[in-house]
């Protein structure tokens, strides 16, 4: 299979929920794999476990040390890793909004109630004291504010007659140990689906001055307002199993030289007539939306009439 996706997972303690991570990753299938296992506490049982499966780890006693300025190691210590998400699991501190800003839509976490329900601590008791039918967990994005943040899925898990705290934190852990991995598996693959590329298309193309989305031969397409189409998104079209973006240079000169410079990103698409069309593969791994919104750019710019091009260099 393609590279494993790269994670840093932090912890506090137990690390129950790393090692379910971990074990998840060793599966054959699986798209993540732990790269690095970061404790606030150099003596977290966890700690020992990871390093036992032959894990890397570090791990600092945050004492004393201000928070922005730990964080900064803990940033260090993932780059280091080549960690491109990173998983708290039972890291039992706030991160610092510095932290956070650096890894946008990058941090998971896990937390032990059906969220929007009792963030922060005492969870399970707040739901046994609430009477309600089910405790749970929640896998969720992390934002700046506590345990909120995009939910990413949700486990219920009923609460029996004679449940006490603990009794129903043990349960709800095992129903973490399933989440966790799913969720992450679902969120660090997510980019490649064609549902987020053509997300992603779609706000770079209609960024652009006067244009507007159609469906054309099949494809979402986008043209200048009245005028001709400047992009096709494209999805396994006519089975050829290719997610790309088809759009316009300056000629087929430039477009041969493009495919020659670099022949696994750029392609003559079917269908198409030799007059600059190309397309850019969105399916190559790691994509590179600066060169993708470029792109876009360029080829809006083949297209749009001479006024509208004036107007949008003169508007900047
Ligand atoms: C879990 O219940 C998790 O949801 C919460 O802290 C606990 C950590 O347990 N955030 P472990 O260290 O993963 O075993």
């Amino acid at each position: 299979m393609a590279d494993r996706v790269p994670v840093g997972v932090l912890i506090s303690g137990r690390g129950s929920n790393m090692a379910a991570l971990l074990y998840a990753s060793r599966a054959q299938d699986c798209p993540f794999e732990i790269a690095l296992v970061i404790a606030n506490d150099p003596d977290a049982p966890g700690l020992a476990l990871a390093r036992a499966e032959g894990i890397a780890t570090v791990g600092r006693n945050h004492r004393g040390t201000p928070r922005a300025e730990f964080d900064q190691w803990i940033d260090g210590e993932l780059r280091a890793a080549g960690c491109a998400y990173v998983a708290l699991a039972g890291y039992m501190r706030v991160l610092s909004p510095g932290f956070v800003d650096k890894w946008p839509d990058r941090i998971v976490n896990i937390h032990p109630s059906l969220l929007p329900l009792y963030p922060g601590l005492h969870t399970h008791e707040a739901a046994l004291a609430a009477g309600d039918s089910h405790g749970g967990c929640t896998v969720h994005v992390v934002t700046a504010a506590l345990d909120d943040g995009p939910i990413l899925g949700q486990t219920r898990v009923a609460i029996l007659p004679g449940d006490t705290a603990d009794t129903l934190a043990a349960r709800v852990l095992i129903a973490e140990h399933q989440l966790y991995s799913r969720c992450l598996a679902d969120y660090v693959t997510r980019e490649a689906t064609p549902e987020f590329l053509l997300g992603r298309v779609r706000e770079l193309a209609m960024a652009l001055p006067d244009s507007a989305e159609k469906m054309s031969h099949g494809m979402p397409a986008f043209h200048i307002s009245g005028g001709k189409m400047f992009a096709y998104f494209t999805f396994d079209h006519h089975h050829d199993g290719t997610t790309a973006i088809i759009i316009k240079t300056s000629g087929a000169d430039e477009a041969a030289m493009l495919i020659d410079r670099d022949p696994e990103l750029y392609y003559r698409p079917a269908y198409f007539g030799a007059s600059g069309w190309i397309g850019l593969r969105l399916d190559r791994g790691q994509v590179d939306w600066e060169q993708v919104a470029d792109r876009l750019q360029r080829s809006w710019g083949v297209i749009a009439p001479a006024k509208l091009r004036a107007l949008a260099d003169f508007l900047g």
